[in-house]
């Protein structure tokens, strides 16, 4: 796990930088959208930095969402969050991704540009798809070039193939990984570790590899005993 000053922790909802054009999803309008078919919406925001963005859309939300409570939740291994007084309908949580468990089921997950410094990337994956909601969607930045093996070369197109066999959608030009609906993930590999000494990745940020050996014993067709 890494966390250091020189991560951008800052973004906001929307802009050049900001979470729509990272994710390529308008997120107020996906909130928005979800507010208009239930009665509250839950988003979760994994690696949340600051918390800046999700402070904007809680304001955002009490103006338009037509009635409907929206919930927020943000991440972070760090406390560094905005110092603006927080509503209620916002929590932010200082843990790890690997380890915190939520309260509930989440409408959308996302996580944008936080695994890129987790560990146990594949593992985060399948905890965050076991969080959604039964139309939920899953949506973060995810380079599959950092998951290695032991001897340190990308996995590569076998992992993404095993991510699309079970659920998975990746967009390997914008490196976004994205789910819909939950799902019990068991990814045939084992975590090893990992070296946050890795350099840096396509953001330019000095990022973390994961290093995974196969594991079939661990893939569903085993597990039933086939
Ligand atoms: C590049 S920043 C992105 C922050 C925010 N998503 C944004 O775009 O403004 C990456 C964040 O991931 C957090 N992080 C790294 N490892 C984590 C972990 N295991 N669990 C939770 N957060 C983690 C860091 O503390 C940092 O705030």
């Amino acid at each position: 796990m890494v966390a250091n000053c020189a991560m951008n922790r800052e973004r906001s909802l929307s802009g050049s930088n900001g979470y729509g054009r990272e994710l390529g999803l308008d997120v107020m309008a996906e909130l928005t959208d979800r507010g208009a078919r239930s009665a509250c919406v839950r988003w979760l925001d994994l690696c949340c930095g600051s918390g800046r963005a999700l402070s904007e859309a809680v304001r955002l939300a009490a103006d338009g969402a037509r009635g409907a409570r929206v919930e927020i939740v943000g991440l972070d291994l760090v406390d560094h969050f905005v110092a603006d007084s927080v509503p209620p309908e916002l929590q932010l949580v200082t843990g790890s991704v690997t380890e915190w468990v939520p309260d509930g089921r989440f409408d959308l997950i996302t996580c944008v540009h936080g695994l890129h410094y987790v560990g146990d990337k594949l593992g985060t994956l399948a905890r965050a798809a076991g969080w959604l909601a039964e139309d939920g969607l899953l949506i973060a930045n995810f380079d599959v070039h950092s998951v290695r093996r032991a001897d340190g070369t990308p996995v590569g197109r076998g992992l993404t193939a095993e991510l699309r066999r079970q659920g998975f959608a990746y967009d390997a030009s914008r490196r976004r990984i994205s789910r819909h609906g939950p799902g019990e993930i068991r990814l045939p590999y084992r975590y090893l570790g990992a070296d946050d000494k890795a350099g840096p990745n396509y953001t330019g940020q000095s990022a973390v590899h994961s290093f995974y050996e196969h594991d079939p014993s661990t893939s569903p067709a085993c597990r039933a005993g086939h």
